[in-house]
């Protein structure tokens, strides 16, 4: 049976997540999405990261003040960045425009200033085909390896400064330019504790691509250009029925979370010590340096000294050797073993590049080796796992 929400909301009680009848997979419990966000606001951004750390990593708490959104830990929360304005001014003077031009933006089909397309419409970063058509450069035009070294290696700016795009009539350049996607970022907190809030984590980096020095655009948008209760940030809730705490609140939990990848577990514990749940929790933690990179430290280390929170942490340069997550989940393979025969729930979030691929090969081998099986049947058993939603990935 379908269950209906109360239309009495409760702000203390978030609401359990509808099921839909056909496939089990919950209803969205917002009226925001992709094509209609929520206009929030930054409340507050924290440096979690200390001083001497070799990375920035920020707590921001979004204000969700009569926006309805109601979320459960697991799920995330997609923002619309906006492009850094000198690079915006830069564009507009290679373009030879003023930014008040009008344009149909090719996806809303609205009429809106150049301006407002290059800051929050466009992807500036991307060059699409299309556009490099328009160059009518021939080596770039017939030589495919050419063509894709010079869209790996180049963004628009440099686009516009190599070619004279400024001829083009306006219109057909903004219909080839690529959408700027929203970002999506777990959420940190429980709605139970942050009420009309969301928290959330985010690191900020810098690469070089081509020849520049680059940031990462939502991450610096968050952490540097969008102004603390001024802002608006663009936000819709993204909920993630995979990423869900266990139904029965006397299950353990296994969380493996190096890096951002805290942040759904501070949700988890959060949601589990308000609702007084009896389970276990083990949290596994890392990050570069525990004198500057221990996130949430005070929190987690209270829990563990009140023996609600069993904590195993890898901080990776602290010594000569790396130390990461797998090889605290190694240290202690049969108690983890034991903790997946009492029907334990594992959860991994995180870099899915690297680090998920190599603790799910940890865990392989610790089921291997401590339930006396062959390669192939701990693969069978992790798979299992998985099939019984016992092991759960939020990766990136
Ligand atoms: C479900 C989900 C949950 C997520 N949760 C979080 C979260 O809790 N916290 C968080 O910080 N991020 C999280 N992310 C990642 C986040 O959505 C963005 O991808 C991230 O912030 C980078 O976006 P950007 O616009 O700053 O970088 P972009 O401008 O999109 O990045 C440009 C380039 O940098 C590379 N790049 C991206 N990230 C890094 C990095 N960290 N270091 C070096 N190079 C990088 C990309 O490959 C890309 O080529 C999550 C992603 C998903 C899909
Ligand atoms: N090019 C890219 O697209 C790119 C590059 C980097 C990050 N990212 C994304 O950004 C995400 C968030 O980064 P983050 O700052 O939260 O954390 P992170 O970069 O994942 O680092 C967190 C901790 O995990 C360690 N680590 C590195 N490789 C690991 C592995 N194979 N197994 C286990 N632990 C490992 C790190 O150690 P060391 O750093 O000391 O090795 C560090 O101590 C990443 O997870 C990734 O998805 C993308």
């Amino acid at each position: 049976m379908v269950k209906k929400r109360s239309k009495k909301i409760n702000r203390m009680e978030p609401p359990l997540l509808i099921s839909n009848k056909k496939n089990k997979a919950p209803l969205s419990t917002t009226k925001y999405s992709k094509s209609h966000p929520f206009a929030s606001k930054i409340l507050s951004r924290i440096l979690l990261s200390k001083e001497n750390s070799t990375k920035k990593t920020y707590h921001l708490t979004l204000d969700l003040t009569s926006s309805d959104i109601f979320y459960k830990p697991g799920d995330s929360i997609a923002i619309f960045p906006e492009n850094p304005p000198e690079i915006v001014d830069k564009i507009l003077k290679l373009l030879k425009k003023s930014g008040h031009e009008d344009i149909i933006c090719p996806r809303s089909k609205k009429k809106i200033s150049f301006h407002l397309f290059l800051t929050k419409k466009a992807n500036l970063l991307r060059i699409s085909p299309y556009l490099l058509k328009m160059t009518f450069n021939p080596t770039l035009l017939n030589d495919r390896f050419q063509q894709k070294t010079f869209i790996e290696n180049h963004d628009l700016e440099d686009l516009f400064q190599q070619f004279p795009f400024h001829q083009i009539p306006l219109q057909d350049i903004v219909l080839h330019i690529a959408p700027l996607l929203p970002r999506f970022y777990s959420i940190a907190s429980s709605q139970y504790i942050t009420k009309n809030c969301v928290d959330f984590i985010v690191v900020t980096f810098n690469y070089i691509r081509g020849q520049k020095k680059r940031k990462g655009i939502s991450s610096q948008f968050l952490c540097q250009y969008a102004k603390v209760h001024k802002t608006p940030v663009m936000i819709y809730h993204q909920s993630n029925p995979l990423f869900k705490l266990p139904k029965n609140p006397t299950s353990s939990i296994i969380m493996i979370g190096p890096g951002t990848g805290i942040a759904p577990f501070r949700a988890f514990l959060q949601e589990r010590l308000y609702l007084k749940a009896s389970g276990r929790h083990w949290l596994f933690f890392g990050e570069r340096q525990r004198n500057c990179d221990f996130y949430y430290k005070n929190f987690l280390l209270d829990l563990e000294k009140n023996k609600k929170l069993r904590l195993d942490l890898a901080f990776s340069r602290d010594q000569k050797e790396k130390i990461y997550v797998q090889d605290k989940l190694k240290e202690h393979s049969l108690e983890i073993w034991q903790w997946i025969q009492t029907e334990a729930f594992i959860y991994i979030c995180g870099d899915a590049h690297f680090m998920a691929k190599d603790v799910s090969k940890t865990l392989q081998e610790i089921i291997k080796i401590e339930g006396n099986f062959s390669e192939e049947e701990a693969k069978h058993f992790l798979k299992k796992l998985r099939r019984e939603k016992r092991l759960l990935f939020d990766v990136y």
